[in-house]
């Protein structure tokens, strides 16, 4: 890090000007009123409205971070791209997508449909993740206990967050399952059309969904995974290859198409960057090659997005030349 600030070679050279620009962005949508908080989860309704959190993390490690950064919140949908990326490390491409498609839904993340293969449409929607998730305890390692498996997928979030600790937050998960009728619907659905792993067994596949919605970071923790993304799987703080670069490939295709809900075609069109978001607020946001952004504010448009986290996205795109074309 040392020797390439003395030769600027950092991936953005001019970092102070470009944490003036985010500093301002960062005000300007803190102003915004709009929006309300998830309430379909009891303890999602009491998130604080003011809350306001953005962090950066360059491929080269510079960071830099603004406003309620380090408040913990639940991963909610930003877990979908991971446990995703997960699977495709463990199991690989070709048998992942036996098990789940790689198209847009067209529809809400939590819609009661499969698609004209009786797969889930894509991993970034309810359907497909619970699918991620059966993969994840079925074949992978099935020797696994389910709390053996809770402590794996904490410690591989935490490798992509280079090795910072990740919470559980267990009022979220008791809430989260209590408020699961859709869900297990999805669940039982799917198991009608017989889309699981054989030997699935759907009440911990279920359980596991709901814990990797409900492990808990921060801004500045996320930032660190999203730069990860950023970086063909090295993690910029540590440097350990935590994926690979197709699994990373395939990651952010789905996040480019399918990971901003029924507004992923137009976030698509207008920021051209893959990103993820989740009902707590938060947003995981790839500058593929440049850097990592999270942005956390827990009021969401109808649609389910941060309103202060795509304000941001767009400011960002109209200040600098991050849209893919
Ligand atoms: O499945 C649910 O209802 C949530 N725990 C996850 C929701 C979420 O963030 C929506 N994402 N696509």
């Amino acid at each position: 890090l040392i020797t390439r600030a003395f030769r600027s070679q950092f991936v953005i050279p001019d970092f102070q000007d470009f944490i003036k620009d985010i500093e301002e962005m960062y005000w300007t949508a803190k102003s915004i009123t709009d929006g309300k908080v998830a309430s379909y989860i009891p303890q999602l309704a009491r998130a604080n409205c003011d809350n306001w959190g953005v962090s950066v993390c360059t491929i080269d490690g510079q960071r830099f971070s603004i406003g309620d950064v380090n408040v913990p919140f639940t991963l909610q949908s930003c877990s979908k791209p991971l446990t995703y990326a997960m699977a495709l490390e463990m199991l690989g491409p070709d048998v992942v997508h036996q098990y789940v498609g790689t198209e847009p839904s067209g529809r809400n993340f939590n819609e009661l449909v499969l698609d004209h293969n009786m797969k889930p449409h894509n991993p970034m929607i309810n359907a497909g993740a619970i699918l991620v998730c059966s993969l994840l305890k079925t074949l992978d390692k099935p020797e696994m206990t389910l709390a053996e498996k809770f402590d794996y997928v904490m410690s591989f979030f935490s490798r992509l967050a280079g090795h910072e600790a990740l919470g559980f937050n267990n009022a979220v998960f008791l809430s989260e399952r209590e408020a699961a009728d859709r869900n297990y619907a999805l669940g039982f659905y799917m198991r009608e059309h017989k889309c699981y792993p054989e030997k699935t067994n759907l009440r911990e596949c279920m359980d596991f969904y709901f814990q990797c919605c409900s492990m808990e970071a921060n801004c500045d923790i996320m930032s660190i995974m999203a730069a990860t993304l950023a970086n063909g799987g090295i993690c910029p703080i540590t440097d350990e290859k935590v994926l690979r670069p197709d699994s990373v490939r395939n990651v952010l295709s789905l996040m480019h198409s399918c990971g901003m809900y029924d507004y992923s075609g137009q976030f698509a069109f207008k920021v051209g960057l893959p990103a993820k978001s989740g009902v707590s607020g938060a947003m995981l946001i790839v500058v593929p090659n440049v850097m990592g952004i999270c942005t956390w504010s827990p009021p969401l448009d109808p649609l389910g997005n941060s309103c202060r986290g795509l304000q941001f996205c767009e400011e960002l795109i109209k200040r600098f030349n991050f849209h893919k074309y």
